[in-house]
């Protein structure tokens, strides 16, 4: 989603500013722009574009700004279309203030009707357009005070137009009269302050940053802060000026290097054996005495023993692998688990019940809903005062340094590595593995499998890397071929059941995301009931049936698919009754419990395929951001 830089120093701002968007690109946007303050003329030179970023570069290419104070901004859409005239930074009518802001300003409206009515014309449909124009007709209140045009009088305008606004945001505010300075704020959006040698930068998301230093300031809600090459200095709500000491950026990989591959997702999707075999190196430890595995975390797990209900909150890809350790937690653990939508919990929770453990699952840490959702399971809990019902949280995320690495003690590191295609490939399948970890966790805690189901369990995860290494070997080159089958399908059905019902919801999700294809995942037992009516030859029928309790049935209700004239596509071991597919994507036939974490990889390659057939933009589709940081 949106995206800000934002600098203050002594180097020149432009290049520092491009390198830090350049950064931010994987996140997905449609339009940037800069606005650096000219340390000459001292006024602010502003420039914007369309589409990428290399269409603002090449606007700027000869473009020297001598200025060391600037901010820049990638955008994606919410109010306005991505059209030159929305993309930021928003200038006032002076052309004193210029403002780059993420997150949704929900009062927008009235404020703009009331500017309209002072005579300040706006320039663009933006929610954000609100506030350089507020800040303008804050600066020039505070001039009859005879304040002094500096840093400290930006601070005290940007905080009183702030106090005006509603909703969400982290913006960062530039203004000719104050040529040194900076101010950012943020409520309910990251922001965070990376602390160089004698200059400041300032962004939304990690990767910007690590290039530049590796120590770090975030910024928590509602503070406030004016950057000068001086120093920082922080406020709270309150106006209290907050110190702190800054802290290491925690990031273990920052390589945005796609290797010999095509694009960042095959290249996720290449990285899978790798990831699990992290994964096994870093939680599934040997007790060198008696030799069992016991699965470590980095905090105590003292308190799963009161567990007796699992709730878990999640979006998107996260909520799919959510599902996939809800039917862990219930059938191999027997622990009572819910899945949400974190963007339905937060106005539909459920009715509070006691020793409950809440699971807030995002690969990115920074997801509003999530989040959202996350504050008010603490807030209604907190508030009971009984300690059955205290919040007891857990985070599962990819970015330890995120909004919610930070608010939650309890983090499950997934431990991908940074991934850039906004379709999410790798996280998926690292967070498929912590509830693994977590299944067999509650399970040796609450005793509900024998040890020999638990070693079993644990011994094939231990067989991943060469068996997903396989898997990629088997199916790249032929989901190629297969995709060209693809070209003119406009709607394609998953069928799953069970464990993998969840799988067939991600592998409709990622090929609609990458290739634009509509598709729909179904649990295969329900097609009959509804779903069936869309089946004709133009409809492709890709199933997942995995030996097992459900096998069977999977293969009559893909038999009722053939009936219709649908061209079958299997995710099957070769064994009997898989004769009926038209096409196999073979898998190995293995202990069901672990099969999700096989047949989603050629579901992945196969979406993959189809999309760079088509020639899209497979790691920045559109429309999508790799960080949903609004509602
Ligand atoms: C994944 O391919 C999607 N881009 C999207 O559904 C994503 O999973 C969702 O926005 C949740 O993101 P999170 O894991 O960062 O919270």
């Amino acid at each position: 989603m949106c995206g800000i830089v934002a600098v203050t120093g002594y180097k020149k701002a432009l290049p520092l500013l491009i390198n830090g968007l350049e950064k931010l690109e994987y996140r997905g946007y449609d339009s940037a722009g800069i606005a650096v303050i000219n340390s000459e003329s001292k006024s602010i030179v502003c420039n914007k574009s369309e589409g990428k970023l290399k269409n603002l570069i090449s606007n700027l290419v000869d473009t020297d700004i001598p200025g060391t104070v600037g901010i820049g901004h990638t955008r994606w859409a919410t109010h306005g279309k991505p059209e030159v005239k929305n993309a930021h930074p928003h200038i006032d009518n002076s052309g004193q203030v210029a403002v780059v802001q993420n997150g949704i300003i929900e009062n927008y409206q009235e404020l703009k009707i009331k500017l309209e009515k002072e005579g300040v014309v706006f320039n663009s449909d933006t929610d954000t357009e609100v506030i350089p124009h507020l800040i303008q007709k804050e600066l020039f209140a505070l001039s009859k005070l005879n304040l002094e045009n500096n840093g400290s009088t930006l601070l005290v305008a940007v905080r009183n137009v702030i106090s005006d606004l509603e909703g969400s945001y982290a913006l960062a505010v530039l203004w000719a009269g104050a040529p040194d300075s900076l101010v950012v704020a943020r409520r309910h959006a990251p922001l965070i302050i990376g602390l160089g040698e004698g200059e400041f930068i300032c962004a939304s998301d990690t990767p910007a940053i690590s290039n530049f230093t590796k120590i770090i300031l975030p910024l928590e809600d509602d503070e406030i802060a004016l950057l000068t090459p001086l120093g920082i200095e922080i406020y709270d709500s309150d106006n209290e000026r907050q110190y702190r000491n800054p802290i290491p950026l925690q990031i273990t990989e920052q390589v945005l290097d796609k290797k010999h591959f095509r694009h960042y997702m095959l290249k996720e999707i290449y990285d899978q054996p790798e990831t699990a075999k992290n994964w096994l190196e870093k939680y599934l430890i040997k007790d060198s005495k008696t030799g069992q595995f016991d699965i470590k975390y980095s905090f105590d797990t003292t308190f799963f023993e009161s567990i007796e209900r699992i709730e878990i909150v999640a979006c998107g890809t996260s909520k799919h692998a959510a599902m996939v350790g809800s039917f862990l937690l219930e059938q191999f653990s027997g622990i009572p688990t819910n899945v949400f939508y974190a963007s339905e919990f937060r106005y539909s929770p459920p009715p509070l019940l006691p020793n409950t453990l809440t699971i807030g699952v995002t690969q990115s840490g920074e997801t509003a809903d999530t989040i959202a959702a996350i504050n008010m399971e603490i807030k209604r809990r907190s508030a009971i005062g009984d300690a059955k019902y205290k919040p007891n949280l857990v985070a599962i995320t990819n970015r330890i340094e995120s909004s919610i690495g930070r608010q939650i003690t309890n983090i499950i590191d997934i431990g991908a590595g940074i991934e850039i295609g906004v379709a999410a490939t790798k996280t998926f399948f690292a967070q498929l593995l912590s509830f693994y970890g977590l299944a067999i966790k509650f399970s040796q805690i609450k005793g509900s499998q024998s040890e020999k189901n638990i070693r079993q369990l644990i011994s094939e995860l231990t067989k991943l890397p060469p068996l997903v290494e396989e898997l990629l070997e088997k199916h790249n080159q032929s989901s190629e071929k297969l995709a060209h089958d693809f070209f003119n399908i406009k709607d394609v059905i998953f069928l799953g059941r069970g464990i993998n019902y969840p799988i067939a919801l991600e592998g409709a999700l990622k090929l609609k995301e990458i290739s634009y294809i509509h598709a729909a995942g179904y649990p295969a037992g329900e097609m009959k009931h509804g779903p069936i009516a869309l089946l004709d030859k133009k409809v492709p029928v890709i199933s997942i049936a995995t030996p097992g309790e459900v096998f069977d049935k999977v293969i009559s209700n893909a038999q009722e698919a053939k009936a219709r004239d649908s061209y079958l596509i299997g995710v099957a071991p070769e064994c009997k009754g898989t004769e009926i597919f038209d096409y196999l994507m073979t898998i190995p036939s293995t202990n069901e419990w672990i099969s999700p974490l096989l047949a989603i990889v050629p579901l992945q390659l196969l979406s993959y395929h189809i999309a760079a057939h088509r020639g899209l933009d497979v790691d920045q589709p559109r429309n999508l951001a790799k960080s949903v940081t609004v509602e």
